[in-house]
């Protein structure tokens, strides 16, 4: 076996790679050479002295941490005529055709349990609708509202991106043309075992998995996405996860407070429910905003308070974000003037082979992943705002099967959204100790997708539905 990269894993103590390569077909022979070829191997024994010989995400550095400032809500004492220009800024941008939607839906959602991607997810109280539908709904919905198109741009990850773009293909787009919806597929990385070798997932492939959702940013570039952008003179991506169908996914406010400042990138925060809570924390170092995320905070500014009891890292980031084209272009850029990211070390347990060749399912982790996080982009955006939002209105993720971010908490808080618009509108809906409706609601976005454009279809409707019966308005 005579082969320059071969040569070059073996120079790079990383021979094991092309262990069984005798044993494999010409075609396991290719798509072993493929995947080895997408492998820096310099970056590889970098991040393995630095972030697994070396202490775990050294870059860290907490000194001089303050909490991160933010704007706050109307309906916890911000300035309300801050909002409303805000606001106003927005929808203009909008009517202008100035803004997309990006969703991040490349992750493996393994803590939920579902084998397809998580987009697919059925997520709507009565019709079960999958979480990309609802995304569509909403784009839908705003593209009515302000007489735009609004492209929509999905990253997917080699082991989800045929079923993504084939449920979204099949399913007509749930109403968007074919050809403003971009499905693209982010960066991989290898997995290495703790002595740095580069672990294989089966005699002719490597341990791959999605290099993280800040891999999105090179992604963005790399596959066109920002020059679809230019070409249709959008200045503005909404950024924001696929595990959350509570998300505003187009925020008219956050749009223009993000315009306002010109900044690069701007995010949304929601005051932490309690100190342990599993969102990464908005704070300051120096004159740049960071985020660190929940399982990196140290215990004690973890809970540490101010002087009124209030959590003092209180800002929790829901990752919901606005991203300027030319910060992404600059940022996700190949040449060698865009900052590179770090990557962030998660120990795993690997399915790999023995020397045998034989499957291996390894009980405990026996290796290390390496992503990168998009938040950590934030430092670099010379400019950059973060608002405050509320959990009712921006925030229930579909993160377990069970308990705390579960499909029922999810369908609870959907519908509890739903009472509020519906009490909004001066109706009365019978509810339980949580404020849960005791009979089902669904909402579809294209009847309402807030309180003000709920309002005006329910007013609209001549024939007002039983309130004490299931109450279906898709
Ligand atoms: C994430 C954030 C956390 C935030 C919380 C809010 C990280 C590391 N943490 O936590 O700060 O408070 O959400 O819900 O992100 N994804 C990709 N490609 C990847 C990895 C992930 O597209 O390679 C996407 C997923 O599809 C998902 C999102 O990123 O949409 C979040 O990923 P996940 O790993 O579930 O993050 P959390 O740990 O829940």
């Amino acid at each position: 076996m005579s082969h320059s990269l071969i040569e070059q894993f073996k120079e790079a103590g990383q021979g094991q790679v092309f262990k069984f390569w005798d044993k494999l077909s010409p075609t396991e022979q290719a798509a072993l050479l493929e995947e080895a070829a997408e492998i820096d191997l310099a970056e590889i024994d970098s991040l393995f002295q630095s972030l697994v010989q070396g202490s775990h995400d050294a870059h860290q550095d907490f000194s001089g941490l303050a909490p991160a400032p933010y704007v706050a809500h109307p309906a916890h004492g911000g300035d309300q005529a801050l909002w409303v220009d805000a606001r106003k800024r927005g929808e203009e941008a909008l009517s202008n055709g100035k803004v997309a939607a990006f969703v991040v839906a490349g992750g493996q959602g393994t803590r939920l349990g579902y084998d397809k991607p998580k987009g697919l997810f059925p997520v709507t109280p009565i019709h079960q609708k999958s979480l990309f539908q609802v995304f569509a709904e909403k784009i839908l919905a705003a593209e009515k509202t302000y007489s735009t198109t609004i492209p929509w741009f999905i990253m997917t990850s080699n082991v989800n991106h045929q079923d993504t773009a084939d449920f979204l293909e099949s399913n007509g787009f749930f109403g968007l043309k074919s050809d403003q919806v971009h499905c693209f597929r982010q960066g991989r990385m290898p997995a290495i075992d703790l002595n740095g070798k580069i672990l294989l997932s089966s005699k002719h492939s490597i341990a791959m998995s999605p290099d993280g959702h800040g891999g999105s940013l090179r992604a963005l570039v790399r596959s066109g996405a920002t020059q679809i952008m230019e070409e249709n003179g959008i200045d503005v991506l909404s950024y924001f996860q696929v595990d959350n169908p509570l998300v505003k996914v187009i925020d008219p406010a956050f749009i223009g407070f993000h315009l306002q400042s010109g900044a690069g990138m701007s995010s949304k925060m929601i005051p932490k429910a309690y100190p342990e809570e599993k969102v990464g924390v908005f704070c300051k170092q120096g004159e740049k905003n960071l985020v660190i995320e929940y399982s990196d905070l140290p215990e004690d500014l973890m809970h540490e308070t101010d002087e009124n009891g209030q959590l003092k890292f209180l800002a929790g980031s829901i990752a919901i974000h606005t991203l300027s084209k030319d910060f992404i272009n600059q940022m996700g850029g190949s040449d060698s003037s865009s900052p590179s990211l770090p990557f962030h070390r998660a120990d795993k347990k690997i399915p790999t082979v023995d020397d045998a060749g034989h499957p291996v399912k390894p009980e405990s982790p026996n290796g290390v992943k390496f992503e990168m996080f998009v938040f950590d982009a934030l430092p670099f955006s010379e400019k950059t705002i973060v608002i405050e939002t509320q959990r009712s209105t921006d925030f229930s993720p579909v993160k377990n099967a069970e308990g705390l971010d579960s499909p029922k908490t999810c369908k609870e808080d959907q519908m509890k959204e739903f009472v509020s618009w519906l009490s909004a509108a001066g109706e009365t809906v019978a509810v339980d100790a949580n404020g849960v409706p005791l009979q089902p609601i669904e909402v579809s976005a294209l009847f309402g997708y807030d309180e003000a454009s709920f309002s005006k279809s329910w007013n609209a409707l001549t024939d007002k539905p039983d309130l004490s019966q299931t109450l279906d308005l898709t």
